[in-house]
């Protein structure tokens, strides 16, 4: 293609910050403009831009309630923390802003309410994550963990509860509940956790994934809505690329394209989209 011509750039319709990350930010400023000195165990959401914007307002990002000094106040991160962490920081006697989105804690909820009831809890999720950390602390060592192969032990319970994470993607809790379908003997009971914003993030990135020449997926490196965004727009077939700002656009990546598309996980910012939008539509095609 020719240097002279533009390269159309479509946003997806529905990207970037979800309520409830909104929320967690909207929580942390209002906290930070009380004169408190604000805390979060870990970043507050996973978007190291915004989080380096945080701190230069004086937010401290600290590991766990042993590094909050007296007189702190800590906001819990959309993810949520496990029971014994709010052990913890009562124990230490600090403000708790608690900023659980409301639809992970549905999610906490569901998978308490299976623990109780005898069911082996089946978390479809990734491991290590946060919001999976804190609702194996909820159900205790009995949970499972799967992201598309089940182990033996969620195969060998006579009763199997599953919940997703609420970034899942639809086709591996789909894929999850295909295999307990084919071997459960006795009960399964399966409660869709996966949130309406990442559904909807989800159906808009592939629906403009299949009208551009290549996709552009902007979010934290850490964040896992993020790259599960990635993984189904490749899924595509359509060239994908993953990206934080638009200081990492190579524009080689646009030689010969006509269109592009550009989505955005859950925890990224109006700003970082609209910048990136900006300069791809500088770059010729
Ligand atoms: Fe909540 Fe869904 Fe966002 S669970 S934090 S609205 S991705």
């Amino acid at each position: 293609m020719g240097g002279s011509e533009v390269v159309e750039v479509r946003v997806a319709d529905n990207c970037g910050f979800c309520f409830g990350v909104r929320r967690a930010i909207d929580l942390a400023e209002s906290t930070l403009r009380s004169g408190a000195k604000v805390y979060c165990l870990g970043p507050l959401i996973h978007n190291p831009q915004v989080i380096e914007r945080l701190i230069e307002r004086g937010f401290h990002v600290v590991e766990g309630p042993e590094d909050l000094p007296a007189g702190a106040t800590v906001v819990i991160r959309s993810h949520g923390v496990a029971p014994e962490v709010f052990a913890k920081l009562r124990e230490r006697e600090v403000r708790v802003v608690d900023a659980t989105c409301p639809l992970v804690k549905r999610a906490q909820d569901r998978a308490r309410e299976l623990a109780r009831q005898g069911y082996r809890v089946v978390i479809v999720g990734e491991r290590d994550h946060p919001e999976v950390d804190a609702i194996v602390g909820i159900v205790g060592h009995e949970a499972v963990v799967a992201d598309c192969e089940l182990p033996a032990e969620a195969l060998s319970a006579p009763k199997v509860g599953v919940i997703a994470q609420t970034t899942q993607d639809s086709a591996t809790l789909r894929q999850v509940v295909h295999q307990l379908v084919d071997t459960l003997t006795d009960e399964l009971r399966v409660f869709n956790t996966i949130c309406n914003a990442t559904l909807e993030r989800q159906a808009a990135a592939v629906k403009l994934a299949g009208e551009v020449e290549v996709m552009f997926v902007l979010g934290g490196r850490n964040s896992a809505n993020t790259a599960r965004l990635a993984e189904i727009c490749a899924a595509t077939g359509v060239k994908t690329f993953q990206m934080e700002t638009a200081d990492e656009i190579d524009t080689e990546v646009l030689t010969g394209a006509h269109t592009a598309g550009v989505t955005a996980g859950a925890s990224t910012p109006g700003w970082i989209i609209e910048e990136f939008v900006r300069k791809l539509e500088d770059i010729p095609g």
